[in-house]
């Protein structure tokens, strides 16, 4: 079948259970069959490969990042409803942004967000990550969900510190961003849509309640120096548009790390061999946690709209059409990773996984995702090195398209 221009339709379900519990199966099938494809249960053209979704990560011109945060099941009248009601103002500001005011607030952001700030967290992630351990390791049955002892929490904790917002706020705002999750990456029903977003309105007056406290109570923490960097000048940055940012990073600091330390301890316990290595040569786990990354990394898809006709591959996408750029397959392409699907940290060339984007929109927390990772999967080793996954146990996701990381994860000890 053929539509458009030549473009072959594929019949693409991200929202079931055989792509959520492995979607390497067909990343592998679709590149040798139909790396550029439309998907007719999406409307969403579809790419696959490395230089594909690269080129267009590269060009942010024809690819805009308008739809980055549009939901995929239409917004029902009464979902706009709780919406207005509840003043959720949500502006573009990083990831469903584009120049000139992309280019503007992700200036600011980055001057607030610096290497110090990031560096600082080190001592307190190690401390809060030995804190878990310590109810951990008091375990009597040395079985656990490590997902809800330890990787559910700690980086939601972690983007507090750096944020400056208080740990009692931690469940609702990870249950707030679950529906955002839910809300922008999955397919909700009509009911269930509206229910997503009272928690999102929930989720947002949060966010602008903190934000307001900050600008009251300045702090040494990030959101005091935007509040600063502002001056009160609303052409540097607007309070709502600190706000949006906030509410950005509420979801994307830890939702997107969670998965990827769940991932990581599933991976490395998969094979003993892997577990062992990181605990007799700690001194490897960069290389380790850049080979998850590639290997089974948390964000598996970004979204994109083109503003022109563009040709890839001999496949023309039209103007205004909805592009899936599949990471996921992009890191598991054989002809840039050979071997892709084995784990292998030794390979040379591991680091150009697109697991934070590429150009423009490059992951801001990539230094602190990579940090949090050394930390606690150092900790994690160092106090379990006999630690194995429970036997018998499937892997449950939530269903959307971009944020992958089992729900839960038992080990034993
Ligand atoms: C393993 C962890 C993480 C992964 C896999 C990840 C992945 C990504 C990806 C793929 C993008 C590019 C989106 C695009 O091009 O459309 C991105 C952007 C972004 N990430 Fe991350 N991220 C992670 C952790 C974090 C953390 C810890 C933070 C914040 C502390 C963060 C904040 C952001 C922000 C604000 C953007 C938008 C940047 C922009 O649009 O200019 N991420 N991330």
């Amino acid at each position: 079948m053929t539509f458009g221009h030549g473009c072959p339709i594929v019949h693409f379900d991200p929202f079931g259970n055989d792509y959520l519990a492995d979607p390497y199966a067909f990343y592998q099938w679709a590149q040798q069959q139909q790396p550029i494809f439309y998907s007719d249960t999406l409307k969403y053209w579809v790419l696959t490969r490395y230089d594909d979704i690269k080129g267009a990560l590269k060009d942010a011109e024809t690819f805009s990042s308008r739809n980055a945060t549009d939901p995929f099941t239409p917004v029902t009248p009464t979902t706009a409803a709780v919406f207005r009601d509840g003043g959720y103002a949500m502006q573009r500001v990083l990831l469903n942004a584009d120049a000139p005011n992309h280019t503007r607030i992700r200036r600011h952001v980055y001057a607030a967000f610096t290497p110090q700030r990031v560096a600082a967290l080190e001592e307190r992630i190690r401390e809060c990550t030995r804190t878990h351990l310590a109810a951990i390791t008091a375990n009597p049955q040395r079985r656990i969900d490590i997902v809800a002892a330890l990787t559910y929490t700690l980086p939601a904790q972690v983007i507090f510190m750096l944020l400056g917002l208080d740990d009692d706020d931690v469940p609702a705002i990870k249950a707030g961003s679950e529906s955002r999750v839910l809300f922008t990456w999955g397919k909700p029903s009509d009911a269930q849509q509206a229910d997503l977003a009272r928690d999102m309105v929930d989720f947002w007056q949060r966010a602008q309640a903190f934000v307001a406290k900050r600008a009251s109570a300045p702090r040494d923490d990030f959101t005091s120096d935007l509040i600063r960097l502002r001056n009160g000048d609303d052409s540097i940055l607007s309070m709502n548009e600190i706000v949006s940012v906030v509410f950005g990073l509420l979801l994307a600091g830890h939702e997107t790390t969670t998965g990827l330390l769940s991932n990581a301890i599933r991976r490395l316990l998969e094979d003993p061999q892997r577990w062992q290595q990181a605990h007799q040569h700690p001194d490897q786990l960069s290389a380790i946690i850049e080979e998850i990354l590639r290997f089974d990394t948390s964000v598996i898809a970004m979204r994109r709209l083109t503003t022109r006709e563009v040709t890839i591959a001999g496949h023309t996408i039209p103007s205004d059409a909805n592009v899936l750029l599949l990471i996921g397959g992009a890191n598991h392409d054989q002809t840039h990773f050979a071997d892709a699907a084995t784990y292998d940290p030794q390979r040379p060339n591991n680091r150009e996984h697109l697991s934070f984007g590429f150009g423009s929109h490059y992951c801001i927390g990539a230094p602190l995702a990579r940090l949090e990772a050394r930390v606690v999967l150092n900790e994690l080793i160092t106090a379990l090195p006999t630690a194995q996954l429970a036997a018998d146990q499937t892997y449950d996701y939530l269903p959307n398209t971009s944020f992958r990381g089992p729900r839960q994860l038992w080990i034993t000890w």
